[in-house]
């Protein structure tokens, strides 16, 4: 693990805090002040933030939970309830999310403290692919299929979107999966063919997938067969 991901994970400070705190000098490792977050620490190491010594969790953790529409990907927020606010875990404060979903998006988030799992996870180029429900304002129309399949160009990032495979399901359904995972891919993939995204649900990612038993809001730890299989295991 590194020291930044250590530091941030305490208290839920985050990333941005623990960057400051360590620039700031606030920071010991083995009772030497260091300034570089890249810096590598374990369960042996000795970490100390204004005198305060951080442990490295114990435990690792992979769980799946079914976002809600309405709550924040998000380990910490001021305004807005978060994905963390419904786990109920002692070590929760370690916890990261390996593929965020919008607000107005309901479906699976993977959160874990292994940051090499969720790093091969959602590594881009292992295409890992992310299953998504949408409905729509307008009919979608069929030619839209071969258009998701081409990829649209996205100015902002300068890329053009990966092969994308779209079902229709009825007049305003549609199953999409992408392998890639870009700010508002999906609601800006639908406004390219002049559609509105007015629902969306992610299903799967990877081999894993929202069971039928785990209602909005209810969380699980995946077991360790799922943590395998999702990162390209077995
Ligand atoms: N694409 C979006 O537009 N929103 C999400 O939440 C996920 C994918």
């Amino acid at each position: 693990m590194k020291l930044d991901r250590l530091i941030a994970g305490y208290k839920a400070m985050g990333r941005q805090a623990a960057h400051l705190a360590i620039a700031a000098r606030r920071v010991r490792v083995n009772e030497v002040c260091v300034t570089d977050g890249h810096h590598p620490v374990d369960r042996f190491t000795l970490v100390e933030l204004d005198d305060v010594v951080i442990r490295p969790p114990e435990r690792a953790l992979h769980l799946m939970l079914h976002k809600p529409v309405g709550i924040l990907s998000a380990t910490k927020d001021d305004q807005h309830p978060t994905v963390l606010d419904l786990i109920d875990d002692p070590d929760k404060h370690t916890l990261h999310i390996a593929g965020r979903l919008d607000r107005s998006t309901s479906g699976l988030v993977l959160l874990t403290n292994d940051g090499r799992w969720s790093k091969r996870l959602m590594a881009a180029e292992e295409k890992v692919p992310k299953v998504y429900l949408v409905e729509t304002l307008d009919p979608i129309a069929p030619d839209a299929v071969v258009a998701f399949a081409r990829g649209f160009y996205f100015h902002t990032e300068d890329i053009t979107t990966l092969p994308a495979e779209l079902v229709i399901l009825d007049e305003h359904r549609a199953r999409l999966t992408l392998h890639e995972g870009r700010y508002h891919q999906v609601k800006r993939m639908f406004h390219r063919i002049g559609n509105r995204v007015t629902q969306l649900h992610r299903q799967s990612i990877g081999a894993l997938s929202l069971p039928a038993d785990l209602p909005p809001g209810a969380w699980r730890m995946l077991t360790a067969h799922e943590v395998l299989a999702a990162a390209g295991g077995n």
